[in-house]
């Protein structure tokens, strides 16, 4: 297993901790993906890490959360590198598709335990559960 699901990952934010646990899930089957499904393979990944960047961005924006821009420029980092390599696995990198998903693991440990808590920790502070913001912006 790529990355094991573990109690430093549980935020308290029920909503956000549950993407989580989707997206560890998914990283760990994209690492055991044969060659010929590492492509589509990695599209519902990077669809599942769009929801799942954007819910955070959406709760960021609708409380004002301080270090919104910082967050979303690191989310933004990640999605270019992840739809960059998917062009390379396309063409027949797969190589750099399995860096790639092996990097990830260490990158979601220190974002969650770094940007994705504060997040939480802001949420959870001023009583925000992030289910009850509203979806669209008034
Ligand atoms: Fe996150
Ligand atoms: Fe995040």
């Amino acid at each position: 297993m790529l990355i094991e699901w573990t109690e430093a990952f549980n935020l308290g934010v029920e909503r956000m901790d549950a993407t989580h646990r989707e997206f560890v899930v998914q990283l760990n089957a994209l690492a055991e993906a044969p060659d010929a499904s590492l492509l589509s393979g990695l599209d519902s990944f990077i669809d599942h890490t769009v929801e799942h960047f954007g819910q955070e961005e959406r709760w960021m924006q609708r409380t004002s959360f301080p270090p919104l821009h910082c967050h979303a420029e690191e989310h933004e980092g990640v999605l270019r590198i992840m739809r960059e390599v998917r062009g390379f696995v396309q063409s027949g990198r797969i190589d750099l598709g399995r860096i790639l998903v092996r990097e990830l693991a260490p990158w979601f440990s220190n974002h969650a335990a770094t940007m994705d808590a504060m997040l939480a920790h802001f949420l959870k502070e001023n009583g925000i559960d992030p289910d009850t913001l509203p979806q669209q912006d008034a």
